[in-house]
């Protein structure tokens, strides 16, 4: 039976791939290495470290790890002043009214990101106080797809990994939650995912699928 429901952060409560990539492109423009949409894509649900390794495969030049490290610097101090602008507009549509019906239906909720700006990005649309528990890319060494994060945010919600759900718009978020043996839902582009139990294009459709679990 489900009894609690892990969010991802990026992509399903909010959208911030537009700052993550105006953020990688500055970085990339400053070393001369191509980057666009396409590459952007494959970052979704990465660890900033990992993302970096991928844009460096267009790179003509190797990088120590001190350089790799001042870069995913740069990227971060840009991307956190494009946050500023981020407010409770952002929340995805629906987002505020099924977080509503599950804590009214005695679920437990909890964020589980890979990202380590998951406070700030809460903060900034009003969502702080809203989760029962929260577990982000501060908490873990291994990144998604790894299920560290969501056995954690399991863990703060003293649940089991099976009485829990995720949700996720990466690949290597649901591969995360099939690793962590929970039950792994999709939408937005890990839909094309294999691993989902369950493939949605409404985050409203969670209720049902939640409801028709219990
Ligand atoms: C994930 C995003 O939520 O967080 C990735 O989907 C991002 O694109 C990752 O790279 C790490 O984010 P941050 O904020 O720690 O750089
Ligand atoms: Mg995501």
């Amino acid at each position: 039976m489900l009894k609690g429901i892990i969010f991802d952060l990026d992509g399903v409560i909010v959208t911030t791939d537009q700052y993550h990539y105006q953020a990688w492109k500055k970085m990339a423009d400053k070393e001369n290495i191509y980057f666009d949409e396409e590459i952007n894509h494959r970052l979704r649900g990465v660890s900033r470290m990992a993302s970096l390794e991928i844009i460096l495969e267009k790179a003509n030049k190797s990088y120590t790890d001190e350089e790799k490290k001042a870069l995913t610097d740069y990227k971060n101090d840009y991307y956190k002043k494009l946050l500023q602008d981020l407010s409770p507009q952002d929340i995805l549509p629906n987002v505020l009214k099924v977080l509503d019906t599950l804590k009214k239906n005695n679920y437990k909720i909890a964020i589980g990101s890979s990202s380590k700006n998951t406070k700030l990005i809460l903060k900034q649309i009003g969502l702080s106080h809203s989760f029962d528990a929260i577990a982000d890319g501060t908490d873990i060494k291994r990144s998604k797809p790894h299920p560290d994060v969501f056995l954690i945010a399991a863990e703060r919600l003293n649940l089991k990994p099976f009485e829990c759900a995720v949700i996720e718009d990466a690949d290597a978020g649901i591969e995360a939650a099939k690793n962590a043996k929970m039950y792994a839902i999709g939408i937005g582009a890990a839909t094309n995912s294999e691993l989902c139990d369950a493939k949605i294009t409404d985050i409203k459709e969670v209720i049902d699928i939640i409801m028709k679990k219990a």
